[in-house]
């Protein structure tokens, strides 16, 4: 019987507790979909699954990982067939259903977004579920009017995953991106992306007017708490806001004045869209929105070096985004 490599999550008594182990097909979930993983990226929400440090896992054990780009292996459904390159995320995929950090993964066909033309497999999986989130954002901030004459755009957490796509997408679009980080070191890698300005988050001083000078017509928010309020209270008139992210923390303090003096607006950002917003925000991906960086982004990795990647994630010592490789032994 053949076996493959998988990272998977068992029961612990607690939220689980991952490890690389080798399976077998029948132990997989079902689905009429089989998908030969080529790469697969590495998000804070898998290291959380991974390391046990949120209750994200839904079942026991789990092949953890959600996002991959592969070739579809065979299919029991009219839609797909042998030799398709395609994208997997979402729906539950590395909390409620088998994984992506696997050689071979099954799926159900509603979940498979074919490979848009523009993109390779690893551009896809460099994009990812945190890519593909930062064009849900952007897409949903242009709806709300923002173009490149209305002011600066600011990316927080900037050196993170997220926001790198963020910069590079933004900057290649035509915006003055100001990028706000922990790592001044990495300065030089931020302005390569396109940043405009980069500030350096230790220094800042985040006022406690309930409204403070305008200085944003839109901005990119993956960080959360301190940060998203001193957002709201900085936006220019009518100025939007994508926020999806909670690198530091749940909770932040507001008042109502930015909403009804200025009409600030906070667009709620998530990447679970039905598959037929995924299928049009990946071929935006692919074209208009293509970011032109994701070599310099992202790092590819070997399999065995996952509990390394997401430690390093978890500790914000990473730079970027990181993408398994499964073509390297
Ligand atoms: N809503 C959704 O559907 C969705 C989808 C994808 C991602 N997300 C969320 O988006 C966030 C970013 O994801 P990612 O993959 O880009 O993560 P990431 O690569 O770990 O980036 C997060 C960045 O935030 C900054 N940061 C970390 N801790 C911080 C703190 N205590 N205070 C301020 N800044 C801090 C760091 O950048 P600097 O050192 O440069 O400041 C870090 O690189 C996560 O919270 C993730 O769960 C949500």
């Amino acid at each position: 019987m053949e076996t493959f490599r998988a990272f998977r999550v068992y029961d612990d008594g607690k939220f689980g507790s991952g490890r690389a182990v080798t399976m077998s097909r029948a132990e997989l979930d079902r689905g009429s979909v089989v998908v030969r993983t080529a790469f697969a990226s590495v998000n804070y929400k898998d290291a959380l699954t991974a390391l046990g440090k949120a209750k994200i896992a839904r079942k026991f054990p789990l092949v953890a990982g959600i996002d991959l780009a592969g070739t579809v292996e065979s299919s029991q459904d009219a839609r797909f067939k042998a030799g398709d390159e395609v994208i997997v995320h979402s729906f539950g995929l590395g909390g409620e259903h088998d994984g992506s950090y696997a050689d071979v993964g099954r799926f159900p066909a509603e979940w498979v977004v074919p490979l848009p033309k523009g993109l390779t497999l690893f551009d896809a999986s460099a994009l990812g579920v945190a890519g593909h989130t930062v064009g849900v954002g952007i897409d949903l901030m242009q709806l709300n009017g923002l173009t490149p004459d209305k002011g600066k755009v600011l990316v927080n957490g900037a050196t993170g995953g997220a926001a790198s796509v963020a910069i590079d997408i933004l900057s290649g679009l035509g915006f003055h991106v100001v990028a706000l980080t922990g790592k001044m070191n990495e300065a030089d890698y931020l302005r390569s992306l396109g940043a405009a300005e980069v500030i350096d988050r230790h220094s800042m001083n985040y006022g406690t007017k309930p409204l403070e000078a305008a200085m944003w017509a839109g901005a990119v928010d993956s960080v959360g708490g301190e940060q998203l309020a001193w957002l709201i209270r900085t936006m220019q008139r009518e100025g939007v806001i994508t926020a999806f992210g909670n690198a530091s923390g749940n909770e932040f303090k507001g008042n109502v004045l930015p909403f009804i003096l200025r009409g600030v607006r906070v667009l709620g950002t998530n990447v679970d869209n039905p598959l037929e917003g995924k299928k049009r925000i990946w071929q935006r991906l692919a074209t208009d929105l293509k970011p032109r960086c994701l070599e310099r982004i992202a790092r590819r990795i070997r399999f065995d070096a996952l509990p390394q990647a997401f430690d390093d994630l978890l500790a914000a010592r990473m730079r970027g985004r990181q993408v398994v490789d499964f073509s390297l032994r």
